[in-house]
Protein backbone atom coordinates (compact mmCIF):
# COMPACT_ATOMS: atom_id res chain seq x y z
CA UNK A 1 0.00 0.00 0.00
CA UNK A 2 2.06 3.18 -1.00
CA UNK A 3 -0.02 5.27 1.91
CA UNK A 4 -1.74 4.91 5.21
CA UNK A 5 -4.53 6.90 6.62
CA UNK A 6 -3.61 6.23 10.26
CA UNK A 7 -3.40 9.77 11.78
CA UNK A 8 -6.84 10.72 9.92
CA UNK A 9 -10.66 11.14 10.85
CA UNK A 10 -12.85 10.47 8.23
CA UNK A 11 -16.69 11.66 8.07
CA UNK A 12 -19.13 9.65 5.97
CA UNK A 13 -22.62 10.39 5.37
CA UNK A 14 -25.61 8.19 4.65
CA UNK A 15 -22.94 5.12 5.70
CA UNK A 16 -25.01 2.64 7.09
CA UNK A 17 -25.66 0.89 3.94
CA UNK A 18 -24.52 0.49 0.69
CA UNK A 19 -21.72 2.39 -1.45
CA UNK A 20 -21.42 4.81 2.09
CA UNK A 21 -21.04 1.64 4.30
CA UNK A 22 -18.21 0.64 1.83
CA UNK A 23 -16.69 4.02 1.72
CA UNK A 24 -16.41 3.80 5.37
CA UNK A 25 -15.01 0.37 5.63
CA UNK A 26 -12.38 0.78 3.15
CA UNK A 27 -11.08 4.17 4.80
CA UNK A 28 -11.29 2.31 8.24
CA UNK A 29 -8.88 -0.82 6.93
CA UNK A 30 -6.33 1.98 5.39
CA UNK A 31 -6.40 3.35 8.80
CA UNK A 32 -8.85 6.40 9.32
CA UNK A 33 -10.97 6.75 12.23
CA UNK A 34 -14.10 6.95 11.15
CA UNK A 35 -17.68 8.69 11.51
CA UNK A 36 -20.68 6.85 10.54
CA UNK A 37 -24.13 8.43 10.00
CA UNK A 38 -27.14 7.35 8.27
CA UNK A 39 -30.93 7.92 8.35
CA UNK A 40 -31.89 4.81 9.67
CA UNK A 41 -30.28 3.79 13.77
CA UNK A 42 -30.32 0.38 13.07
CA UNK A 43 -27.63 -0.27 9.72
CA UNK A 44 -26.00 2.79 11.41
CA UNK A 45 -24.61 0.68 14.75
CA UNK A 46 -24.52 -2.04 12.33
CA UNK A 47 -22.36 -0.21 10.11
CA UNK A 48 -20.03 0.45 13.08
CA UNK A 49 -20.01 -2.88 14.46
CA UNK A 50 -18.71 -4.62 11.71
CA UNK A 51 -15.80 -2.04 11.41
CA UNK A 52 -14.99 -2.33 15.09
CA UNK A 53 -15.15 -6.29 15.05
CA UNK A 54 -12.64 -5.81 11.88
CA UNK A 55 -10.40 -3.75 14.27
CA UNK A 56 -10.90 -0.03 13.49
CA UNK A 57 -11.37 2.88 15.17
CA UNK A 58 -15.35 3.95 14.88
CA UNK A 59 -18.14 5.64 16.22
CA UNK A 60 -21.55 6.23 14.94
CA UNK A 61 -24.23 9.31 15.02
CA UNK A 62 -27.52 8.53 13.64
CA UNK A 63 -29.62 11.51 12.34
CA UNK A 64 -31.55 12.73 9.43
CA UNK A 65 -28.52 15.31 7.34
CA UNK A 66 -31.25 17.70 5.54
CA UNK A 67 -32.06 18.96 9.29
CA UNK A 68 -30.35 22.32 9.85
CA UNK A 69 -28.94 21.85 12.55
CA UNK A 70 -27.97 17.99 12.36
CA UNK A 71 -24.54 18.60 10.16
CA UNK A 72 -22.78 21.18 12.62
CA UNK A 73 -24.02 18.54 15.44
CA UNK A 74 -22.76 15.52 13.22
CA UNK A 75 -18.97 17.71 12.82
CA UNK A 76 -18.67 18.81 16.21
CA UNK A 77 -19.57 14.84 16.97
CA UNK A 78 -16.65 13.35 14.86
CA UNK A 79 -13.89 16.25 16.29
CA UNK A 80 -15.30 15.69 20.04
CA UNK A 81 -14.89 11.37 19.01
CA UNK A 82 -11.38 11.50 17.45
CA UNK A 83 -9.84 15.36 18.17
CA UNK A 84 -9.72 15.68 14.06
CA UNK A 85 -11.75 15.75 10.99
CA UNK A 86 -9.70 15.36 7.89
CA UNK A 87 -12.06 13.55 5.06
CA UNK A 88 -15.90 14.78 4.24
CA UNK A 89 -17.92 12.24 2.17
CA UNK A 90 -20.52 13.96 1.65
CA UNK A 91 -22.62 10.07 -0.21
CA UNK A 92 -26.34 10.12 1.83
CA UNK A 93 -28.46 10.37 -1.13
CA UNK A 94 -32.14 8.81 -2.37
CA UNK A 95 -33.69 9.00 -5.59
CA UNK A 96 -37.41 10.25 -5.60
CA UNK A 97 -38.40 9.99 -9.10
CA UNK A 98 -41.44 11.67 -11.46
CA UNK A 99 -41.53 12.93 -14.91
CA UNK A 100 -41.96 16.55 -14.45
CA UNK A 101 -46.09 16.73 -14.66
CA UNK A 102 -46.04 14.69 -11.18
CA UNK A 103 -43.03 16.26 -9.21
CA UNK A 104 -44.27 18.50 -6.37
CA UNK A 105 -42.49 21.13 -5.30
CA UNK A 106 -42.09 19.20 -2.16
CA UNK A 107 -40.26 16.69 -3.85
CA UNK A 108 -38.46 18.71 -6.33
CA UNK A 109 -37.06 20.42 -2.75
CA UNK A 110 -36.50 17.29 -0.99
CA UNK A 111 -34.18 15.94 -3.89
CA UNK A 112 -32.08 19.50 -3.57
CA UNK A 113 -32.05 19.47 0.32
CA UNK A 114 -30.52 16.13 0.06
CA UNK A 115 -28.10 16.60 -2.39
CA UNK A 116 -27.03 20.21 -2.66
CA UNK A 117 -27.98 21.78 1.14
CA UNK A 118 -27.24 19.50 3.03
CA UNK A 119 -23.54 19.04 1.27
CA UNK A 120 -23.34 22.56 1.48
CA UNK A 121 -24.22 22.83 5.50
CA UNK A 122 -22.18 20.17 6.56
CA UNK A 123 -18.94 21.82 4.63
CA UNK A 124 -19.88 25.37 6.35
CA UNK A 125 -19.78 23.57 9.77
CA UNK A 126 -16.59 22.24 9.11
CA UNK A 127 -15.10 25.14 8.02
CA UNK A 128 -13.88 26.55 11.11
CA UNK A 129 -11.96 23.75 12.23
CA UNK A 130 -10.67 23.33 8.72
CA UNK A 131 -9.29 26.75 8.52
CA UNK A 132 -8.25 26.92 11.91
CA UNK A 133 -6.30 23.70 11.97
CA UNK A 134 -4.62 24.71 8.37
CA UNK A 135 -3.67 28.18 9.15
CA UNK A 136 -1.78 26.42 12.47
CA UNK A 137 0.07 24.13 10.33
CA UNK A 138 1.02 26.18 7.72
CA UNK A 139 2.51 28.64 10.57
CA UNK A 140 4.52 25.55 11.24
CA UNK A 141 5.94 24.93 8.12
CA UNK A 142 3.31 21.76 7.54
CA UNK A 143 1.13 21.08 4.80
CA UNK A 144 -1.36 18.91 5.80
CA UNK A 145 -3.79 17.98 3.05
CA UNK A 146 -7.32 17.37 3.82
CA UNK A 147 -10.14 15.74 1.45
CA UNK A 148 -13.64 16.34 0.63
CA UNK A 149 -15.21 14.20 -2.05
CA UNK A 150 -19.26 14.97 -3.22
CA UNK A 151 -20.64 12.28 -4.27
CA UNK A 152 -22.38 12.63 -7.41
CA UNK A 153 -24.16 10.72 -10.69
CA UNK A 154 -23.96 10.55 -14.50
CA UNK A 155 -27.93 11.78 -14.20
CA UNK A 156 -26.20 15.35 -13.27
CA UNK A 157 -23.56 15.44 -15.84
CA UNK A 158 -25.98 13.33 -18.57
CA UNK A 159 -29.25 14.20 -17.94
CA UNK A 160 -32.12 11.05 -16.74
CA UNK A 161 -35.54 11.41 -17.99
CA UNK A 162 -38.06 11.10 -14.37
CA UNK A 163 -35.14 12.74 -12.58
CA UNK A 164 -35.47 16.64 -13.20
CA UNK A 165 -35.05 17.05 -8.57
CA UNK A 166 -32.52 13.68 -8.33
CA UNK A 167 -29.77 15.22 -11.60
CA UNK A 168 -30.58 19.50 -10.64
CA UNK A 169 -29.14 17.88 -7.30
CA UNK A 170 -26.59 16.10 -8.48
CA UNK A 171 -25.51 19.13 -11.02
CA UNK A 172 -25.57 21.48 -8.42
CA UNK A 173 -23.09 19.60 -6.52
CA UNK A 174 -20.48 19.81 -8.88
CA UNK A 175 -20.97 23.73 -8.85
CA UNK A 176 -20.70 23.41 -4.76
CA UNK A 177 -17.40 20.96 -5.31
CA UNK A 178 -15.88 23.33 -7.67
CA UNK A 179 -15.89 26.47 -5.65
CA UNK A 180 -15.17 24.72 -2.46
CA UNK A 181 -12.30 23.70 -4.37
CA UNK A 182 -11.13 27.26 -5.04
CA UNK A 183 -12.06 28.88 -1.30
CA UNK A 184 -10.62 25.83 0.15
CA UNK A 185 -7.18 25.62 -1.97
CA UNK A 186 -5.27 28.01 0.84
CA UNK A 187 -6.03 25.43 3.26
CA UNK A 188 -4.57 22.59 1.23
CA UNK A 189 -8.13 20.84 1.21
CA UNK A 190 -8.62 18.60 -2.10
CA UNK A 191 -12.33 19.08 -3.08
CA UNK A 192 -13.75 16.69 -5.54
CA UNK A 193 -16.92 14.56 -7.12
CA UNK A 194 -17.48 10.84 -7.92
CA UNK A 195 -20.01 10.04 -10.10
CA UNK A 196 -21.90 7.26 -10.18
CA UNK A 197 -23.32 4.41 -13.25
CA UNK A 198 -24.96 2.10 -12.27
CA UNK A 199 -23.48 0.73 -9.08
CA UNK A 200 -25.45 -2.41 -6.95
CA UNK A 201 -27.50 -0.72 -4.02
CA UNK A 202 -31.27 -1.07 -3.22
CA UNK A 203 -31.50 2.42 -5.29
CA UNK A 204 -30.45 0.25 -8.50
CA UNK A 205 -32.55 -2.85 -7.35
CA UNK A 206 -35.57 -3.75 -9.87
CA UNK A 207 -38.99 -1.70 -8.74
CA UNK A 208 -40.81 -4.01 -8.36
CA UNK A 209 -43.53 -2.58 -5.71
CA UNK A 210 -42.14 -4.72 -2.66
CA UNK A 211 -38.57 -3.62 -3.01
CA UNK A 212 -36.86 -0.97 -0.56
CA UNK A 213 -38.24 2.52 0.63
CA UNK A 214 -37.05 5.32 2.26
CA UNK A 215 -38.84 6.79 4.89
CA UNK A 216 -38.59 10.99 4.54
CA UNK A 217 -40.91 13.27 6.66
CA UNK A 218 -43.79 11.45 6.26
CA UNK A 219 -43.62 9.70 2.47
CA UNK A 220 -42.63 6.41 2.13
CA UNK A 221 -40.47 6.59 -1.34
CA UNK A 222 -40.22 3.77 -3.11
CA UNK A 223 -36.39 3.17 -4.79
CA UNK A 224 -35.57 0.83 -7.17
CA UNK A 225 -35.25 0.92 -11.14
CA UNK A 226 -37.86 -0.04 -13.56
CA UNK A 227 -36.94 -3.31 -14.24
CA UNK A 228 -37.18 -2.56 -18.44
CA UNK A 229 -34.36 0.31 -17.94
CA UNK A 230 -32.08 -1.77 -16.06
CA UNK A 231 -31.87 -4.02 -18.80
CA UNK A 232 -31.43 -1.22 -21.35
CA UNK A 233 -28.86 0.25 -19.23
CA UNK A 234 -26.74 -2.91 -18.83
CA UNK A 235 -27.02 -2.79 -22.44
CA UNK A 236 -25.26 0.56 -23.09
CA UNK A 237 -22.93 -0.24 -20.31
CA UNK A 238 -19.34 -0.64 -22.16
CA UNK A 239 -18.20 -3.17 -18.92
CA UNK A 240 -21.41 -5.00 -19.31
CA UNK A 241 -22.50 -5.26 -16.09
CA UNK A 242 -23.23 -2.86 -12.89
CA UNK A 243 -20.80 -1.81 -10.62
CA UNK A 244 -20.31 -2.96 -6.85
CA UNK A 245 -20.09 -1.18 -3.58
CA UNK A 246 -16.29 -2.07 -3.65
CA UNK A 247 -15.78 -0.86 -6.57
CA UNK A 248 -17.53 2.32 -5.98
CA UNK A 249 -16.02 3.06 -2.70
CA UNK A 250 -12.50 2.14 -4.86
CA UNK A 251 -12.75 5.24 -6.64
CA UNK A 252 -13.87 7.83 -3.63
CA UNK A 253 -10.62 6.14 -1.57
CA UNK A 254 -8.33 7.78 -4.32
CA UNK A 255 -9.36 11.19 -3.29
CA UNK A 256 -9.20 10.47 0.27
CA UNK A 257 -5.66 9.07 0.01
CA UNK A 258 -2.33 11.31 -0.89
CA UNK A 259 -2.53 9.68 -4.06
CA UNK A 260 -4.79 12.74 -5.54
CA UNK A 261 -3.03 15.44 -3.37
CA UNK A 262 -2.44 17.46 -6.28
CA UNK A 263 -5.79 17.08 -7.95
CA UNK A 264 -9.19 19.68 -7.19
CA UNK A 265 -12.16 20.61 -8.67
CA UNK A 266 -12.83 17.56 -10.55
CA UNK A 267 -15.53 15.00 -11.40
CA UNK A 268 -13.98 11.33 -11.42
CA UNK A 269 -16.88 8.68 -12.90
CA UNK A 270 -16.77 5.55 -11.78
CA UNK A 271 -19.76 3.67 -13.89
CA UNK A 272 -18.19 0.81 -16.43
CA UNK A 273 -17.99 3.73 -19.27
CA UNK A 274 -21.72 3.82 -18.87
CA UNK A 275 -23.19 7.60 -20.00
CA UNK A 276 -27.45 8.22 -20.27
N1 LIG B 1 -26.31 3.12 -6.64
C1 LIG B 1 -26.08 3.82 -7.73
O1 LIG B 1 -26.09 3.28 -8.87
C2 LIG B 1 -25.79 5.28 -7.67
C3 LIG B 1 -25.57 5.97 -8.87
C4 LIG B 1 -25.27 7.32 -8.83
C5 LIG B 1 -25.16 7.99 -7.62
N2 LIG B 1 -25.40 7.30 -6.46
C6 LIG B 1 -25.30 8.05 -5.21
O2 LIG B 1 -24.49 7.35 -4.30
C7 LIG B 1 -24.88 7.70 -2.95
C8 LIG B 1 -25.10 6.43 -2.16
O3 LIG B 1 -26.21 5.72 -2.68
P1 LIG B 1 -26.42 4.13 -2.54
O4 LIG B 1 -26.67 3.61 -3.90
O5 LIG B 1 -25.34 3.55 -1.71
O6 LIG B 1 -27.83 4.11 -1.77
P2 LIG B 1 -28.28 3.37 -0.42
O7 LIG B 1 -29.72 3.65 -0.28
O8 LIG B 1 -27.81 1.95 -0.45
O9 LIG B 1 -27.45 4.14 0.69
C9 LIG B 1 -27.66 5.51 0.95
C10 LIG B 1 -27.73 5.72 2.44
O10 LIG B 1 -28.00 7.11 2.68
C11 LIG B 1 -28.89 7.20 3.77
N3 LIG B 1 -29.63 8.47 3.76
C12 LIG B 1 -30.58 8.87 2.88
N4 LIG B 1 -31.08 10.05 3.25
C13 LIG B 1 -30.41 10.42 4.37
C14 LIG B 1 -30.50 11.54 5.24
N5 LIG B 1 -31.40 12.52 5.02
N6 LIG B 1 -29.66 11.61 6.29
C15 LIG B 1 -28.77 10.62 6.53
N7 LIG B 1 -28.68 9.51 5.77
C16 LIG B 1 -29.48 9.42 4.70
C17 LIG B 1 -29.84 6.03 3.58
O11 LIG B 1 -30.51 5.67 4.79
C18 LIG B 1 -28.87 4.93 3.09
O12 LIG B 1 -28.39 4.12 4.15
C19 LIG B 1 -26.12 8.57 -3.11
O13 LIG B 1 -25.75 9.93 -3.03
C20 LIG B 1 -26.62 8.24 -4.49
O14 LIG B 1 -27.40 9.27 -5.04
C21 LIG B 1 -25.71 5.96 -6.45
Amino acid sequence: MPFTLKSKTALITGSGRGIGRAIAEKLAAAGAAVMINDLDAGPAGEAASAIRTAGGRVEHLAGDITRPDFPQKLVDATIAAFGSLDIIVNNAGYTWDSVIQKTTDEQFQAMLDIHIVAPFRVLRAASTFIREAAKREIGEGRRVMRKVVNITSIAGIDGNPGQAGYSSGKAGVIGLTRTMAKEWGRYNVNVNCVGFGLIETRLTQPLTGEGASIDVKGHHIPVGVQPKVLESVKAICPLGRPGTVEEAASAVLFFCSPLSDYVTGEVLICGGGLHF
